[in-house]
């Protein structure tokens, strides 16, 4: 049982939860946050907040528990197809025709959860017989989201938004648990990576990349973290490089290197020259 939570004690772990995250916990988010962070200490043998938190702050060997404390904190929510006709657009409007042009385009999925968006990518690619002209990096913060994504496993959920029938049939199998799984040759297609967006040297690490996706992912960060993500995020983009974020953000109220345009009625950011 655990001791209740002053506000000081949870106001110095969602600061620390930040700074290791970029996740943002405001007041309203303030139960949530306990709730979520007192279950994850009970289960890693404390009795107090306070202790925890010293825990996670200053014992070297916190980092496996800070990495279950993140599977725990964030919001894995993701589907195949999801936000569908961005990826239209990424597939006709941008790797298409560079591809036409004997280029190799390199495609980031930043914050991909467990693996739908790059999946889908690489059906669509695979849909259009470019799939083996383009490479697909994928990463998330989250260990275990990850790891789901590696072997491909997706719930029945994931599913829902899938336009034809014939897609699901040809990309989409059976595991020996009944579930859905990602063909294997989609699968092979994606580099896997564990990667912390809030964390500049992990960012430049990716390498240059032509197009980058970071979706759903900024509505979790403060407007001074998204800014510090977004500016790490363009030094990876060349010149006439794009970044894709998700159709329900935006990021016109920062002063960044990208300018906002749009195509098919579609908004992504252009890194200019
Ligand atoms: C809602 S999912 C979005 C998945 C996918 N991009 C989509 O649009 O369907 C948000 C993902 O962001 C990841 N995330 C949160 N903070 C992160 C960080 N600092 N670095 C990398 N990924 C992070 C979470 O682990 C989660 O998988």
């Amino acid at each position: 049982m655990l001791t209740l939570a002053s506000p000081a004690v949870v106001a110095i772990l969602s600061e620390l939860i930040e700074e290791r995250t970029g996740l943002h916990y405001g007041p309203q988010d303030r139960d949530a946050l306990v709730d979520k962070v007192s279950e994850r200490a009970v289960q890693a043998g404390f009795d107090s907040l306070l202790d925890y938190y010293y825990f996670l702050r200053y014992d070297e060997n916190s980092g496996t528990e800070i990495d279950r404390l993140i599977d725990a904190l964030v919001v894995n929510e993701t589907y195949l197809f999801r936000e569908h006709q961005q990826l239209s657009v990424v597939v006709q409007r941008f790797i298409q025709p560079a591809v036409r042009a004997g280029r190799r385009p390199r495609v980031w999925c930043a914050a991909c959860a467990t693996g739908e968006e790059p999946a889908t990518l690489a059906m669509m690619l695979a849909e259009a017989g470019i799939l083996p002209q383009v490479t697909i990096v994928a990463s998330d913060i989250s260990e275990r989201a990850l790891e789901r994504a590696r072997a491909g496993k997706l719930s029945r959920r994931s599913l829902r938004s899938v336009p034809w029938p014939e897609l699901q049939a040809k990309w989409i199998r059976e595991g020996a648990d009944g579930l859905p799984l990602v063909a294997p040759e989609l699968l092979g297609a994606i580099d896997f990576q564990r990667v912390n967006l809030a964390k500049p040297a992990e960012v430049e690490r990716v390498g240059r990349c032509d197009l980058i996706l970071c979706r759903n992912v900024l509505i979790y960060f403060s407007d001074e973290v998204t800014s510090l993500v977004v500016s790490s995020l363009a030094g990876n983009l060349p010149a006439d490089g794009v970044l894709f974020v998700g159709v329900s953000e935006s990021l016109l109220r920062f002063s960044t290197s990208l300018v906002c345009e749009e195509r098919d009625s579609v908004f992504y950011y252009r890194k200019v020259r």
